[in-house]
């Protein structure tokens, strides 16, 4: 198979991402946009120097400049813009689902109402599905790097927007901040029966992802990929079907892998781990859920067949109803079959 080939089956695949903070698909055009419209200063002159300036060591520095750009939004109607616009863009690149890690304390420490951040991100995704037919799902993610009774508090104000969540999550600086830190407040939101994820295995050891597994009760464990260094930690991650939402761009970027062929995605998949593929943070690392299937397929000589487990993956790993999977399995089945 040719590379433009292979470029095109790519594309056609129908797609589910599993693993995109919104704060992340922030593009610099759109952060001078609210800017302006909010009466707020950046640090940066154009948007050129904002993209120079996205040159990142490890995740601490990446997260630093992440923060900053959050910034400018303010607005109910600035989340819908933000949420709409990525939205749109994955909307070209036949993404079928999604669902959408949103970090409320980012806001709320600034002044931002939580209301006003998951209506203007609801309205938005009411209007991917009636405008695109694309699903989603919302994703509350805790910021670890501050206490479980910030992160308490904020569950208790998602209580009664409970209908629109699907699950909690936990990001940010994952070293130092182990999993078990939050453990009274995932007991809180699994007895709300929300379904529970966790960063963990980015840049933090094989044991935060047995903590995630053990004290969280997790269904997912974002990135993972350092599992690879505890076999048992791998032989029970598979015997659970438990997916690992990888993000090979932001992996480089980050530091975590010098490049993307040292990237471990297929090592995951040969081990038979149900690996999916995401972008994170498509706007600070070079590329949304297409670019990161087409730069770590040519990186890895991934196959057609590769390619399609991955895609079945995500279905499978996503938090849709049994039928809508199907639903979305079959029309997977029919691309790479037709
Ligand atoms: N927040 C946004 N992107 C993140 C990442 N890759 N890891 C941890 N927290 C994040
Ligand atoms: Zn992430």
């Amino acid at each position: 198979m040719t590379e433009s080939s292979m470029g095109s089956f790519i594309h056609g695949l129908p797609k589910a991402e599993l693993h995109l903070h919104i704060e992340g698909s922030l593009e610099p055009e759109l952060m001078f946009e609210l800017a302006k419209r909010n009466g707020i200063v950046v640090p940066y002159a154009s948007v050129e120097e904002v993209r120079r300036a996205y040159e990142f060591t490890d995740l601490q520095s990446f997260l630093d400049v992440y923060y900053e750009g959050a910034k400018v939004l303010l607005e109910e109607q600035d989340f819908y813009d933000l949420a709409f616009a990525y939205i749109k863009k994955v909307s070209e690149q036949n993404v079928r689902h999604i669902e959408i890690f949103f970090d409320p304390q980012t806001h709320t420490d600034r002044g931002v109402s939580f209301e006003t951040v998951i209506i203007g991100l609801r309205r938005a995704l009411d209007d991917a599905q009636s405008q695109l037919d694309i699903s989603s799902n919302l994703i509350l993610c805790f910021l670890r790097h501050l206490s479980a009774d910030a992160a308490m508090e904020t569950l208790e104000r998602a209580v009664p927007f409970r209908d629109w969540i699907a699950a909690v999550g936990l990001d940010s600086s994952e070293l130092g901040h182990p999993p078990s830190k939050f453990e009274r407040v995932f007991d809180k939101a699994l007895s709300l029966n929300l379904k529970t994820v966790a960063h963990a295995g980015e840049e933090g050891p094989p044991d935060y992802i047995w903590q995630a597994l053990d004290l969280l009760d997790v269904s997912r464990i974002d990135h993972g990929v350092r599992c690879l260094e505890d076999p048992d930690l791998v032989e029970v991650l598979r015997k659970k079907h438990l997916p690992l939402t990888v993000c090979p761009l932001s992996n480089v970027k980050l530091g975590v892998f010098k490049t993307l062929e040292d990237h471990n995605l297929k090592e995951l998949l040969d081990a038979g781990l149900c690996a999916t593929v995401n972008s994170d943070d498509p706007a600070y690392f070079g590329g949304y859920i297409e670019e990161n299937f087409v730069a770590v397929q040519r990186a890895l000589g991934l196959t057609r067949h590769h390619l399609y487990q991955l895609v079945r993956n995500s279905f499978e790993a996503s938090f849709l109803s049994g039928e809508h999977q199907s639903e979305l399995v079959r029309e997977l089945d029919d691309y790479v079959g037709g």
